[in-house]
Formats: structure tokens, C-alpha cells, sequence
């Protein structure tokens, strides 16, 4: 293998580090969380790589005022609903999102996905809202342990794509930050190893070369979700299209999703 070529390819993606915080924080909790990883990632996070902390929607406000002028840290939701504005009880908008000052949503979260109902084609739509409001999706798929076992996952990943983001033209797509998040490794401390992360990323990959051409995909940056933490990330991310991760547990505590921040040092 070209050596050189390889990692002026993976070099030309953003390498993100983003943490979902899921239920998790009350607001106090939450905002000296955020302090701990602002302080943490000034002093210690010194490559070009980038934070995104998903927060709920209560923080969302206080954490862009707290990261202001921060070019290393962005902040982020966890949904956000497909209308524009309306009767919809409980729910929040992209624009209402977008106004808090957060810049990134994730959308299709296989929680989102298995305790809401949320479909692709509904996926669809919370997507085109999002980024007409300027959000960024960080856009979740990845397979059931079910599905793994039956052989059927390159064919759910595959579709989660296509329905999901290919009605979105070229400009719109190169704003989407993928997730490969395999149900399986959610939570359970069951990581993938990195060439079963590397295999389905790089099918990604080849997929979105398929639709959107080489340049787009190689601009893309795809990240790797499921039980990540500060031992296993570098093996991870070292990885020719794993471009960062999604953090859930270990997002919540400071010196653990810094100590995966800083593997791209
Ligand atoms: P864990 O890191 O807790 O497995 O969660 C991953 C996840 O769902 C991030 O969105």
C-alpha cells in the first residue's frame, strides 16, 4: 500500500470527536462537565482535530455562550423535529436549535430509530430541515446484532444511506457527518474491532463514491460509535476511514472522552 496517498487521503477529512450526552445531566451537572472539557481541551488537545459536545436541549443555550470564541469545541443537539414550526407538543426545531448558536444535530440515532419509531424516510425530512436551518446532521446508521448474525448488514447500511441522505445534492451532502454506530457495540461494552469498523467504513465510503463521486467521499468524514473509550481509540481511529468517534459513556466523564479527543494529537 501507498503509504504516502493514504494519509494524505485520510488528511483531507475534519477529524471530529463528538460526545451524546443521551439523558443524561441536569443542568448544573452539565454546564460543569462542558467547564471541565473547555479546560481540559485548551490545555491538552493541540491537533487540528475537533469537539463536539451533543448535549440535551436544555444546555444547549449556556454551553455555545460558554464555548464562544472556542474554535476547537462546538456544541450540538440530539434531535430535532421535521417541521418547520407548528402543533407538535414537546418537540423542538431545527430553527429553534439553530438559534441557540448550536451548530451540529445528530439525527437518526439508533435509540431515536428503535424507542421513537423513527424511519428512514421520516429521517429524510428531519435531515433537509436541519440543514436548511444551517445544522450540520451527524447522520447515525449501523446494523442489529440480528442482522449482523444474518448476514444482511452491508444491505442495512446501504439503504439507511440511501434512504436517509441521497435525495440531498452534492453541497448539502458535504455537510452531513456520518456515524457508523453497530447497535450490537451501543452501550453493551462490546466494541467492533477495528477491521470490522474499518470494513463497514470503508463500504461507506465506496457507497457514497457510488452516489455522490470520489472528491465528496473522500471529503467526508465518518465516525465510528459504540462503546469507544480512551484504550480503544487509537486502535480505532488509526484506521483508514475511521475519521473520530461518537462518544456515548465515556462522553460523560472529562478526562475520558479529552484523553479520545487527544489520540489525534
Ligand atoms: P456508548 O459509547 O455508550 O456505547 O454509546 C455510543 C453511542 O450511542 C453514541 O451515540
Amino acid at each position: 500500500m501507498d503509504h504516502g496517498l493514504w494519509t494524505k487521503t485520510k488528511d483531507m477529512r475534519k477529524k471530529i470527536v463528538a460526545g451524546n450526552w443521551k439523558m443524561n445531566m441536569d443542568y448544573e451537572e452539565g454546564l460543569s462537565l462542558f467547564s471541565e472539557v473547555l479546560n481540559m481541551a485548551h490545555d491538552e488537545v493541540t491537533g487540528k482535530q475537533h469537539i463536539v459536545v451533543c448535549s440535551p436541549f436544555i444546555h444547549l443555550h449556556s454551553l455555545v455562550q460558554m464555548a464562544k470564541g472556542n474554535t476547537k469545541v462546538s456544541v450540538g443537539a440530539q434531535n430535532a423535529h421535521q417541521a418547520e414550526s407548528g402543533a407538535f407538543t414537546g418537540e423542538t426545531s431545527a430553527k429553534m436549535i439553530r438559534s441557540t448558536g448550536a451548530e451540529y444535530v445528530i439525527l437518526g440515532h439508533s435509540e431515536r430509530r428503535q424507542y421513537f419509531g423513527e424511519t428512514n424516510e421520516l429521517l429524510a425530512k428531519k435531515v433537509y430541515t436541519a440543514l436548511k436551518h444551517s445544522l450540520k446532521p451527524i447522520f447515525c446508521i449501523g446494523e442489529t446484532l440480528q442482522e449482523r448474525e444474518s448476514n444482511v448488514h452491508f444491505d442495512v447500511i446501504k439503504s439507511q444511506l440511501a434512504e436517509g441522505l441521497y435525495h440531498l445534492d452534492a453541497g448539502h451532502f458535504g455537510q452531513v457527518v456520518i456515524a457508523y454506530e453497530p447497535v450490537w457495540a451501543i452501550g453493551t461494552g462490546v466494541t467492533a474491532t477495528s477491521a470490522q469498523a474499518q470494513e463497514i467504513h470503508a463500504f461507506i465510503r465506496k457507497e457514497i463514491a457510488a452516489k455522490y463521486g470520489q472528491e465528496v467521499a473522500d471529503h467526508t468524514s465518518i465516525l465510528y460509535g459504540g462503546s469507544a473509550n480512551p484504550k480503544n481509540a487509537p486502535e480505532l481511529f488509526a484506521q483508514p476511514d475511521i475519521d473520530g468517534g461518537l462518544i456515548g459513556g465515556a462522553s460523560l466523564k472529562s478526562r475520558d472522552f479529552t484523553d479520545i479527543a487527544k489520540v489525534f494529537n
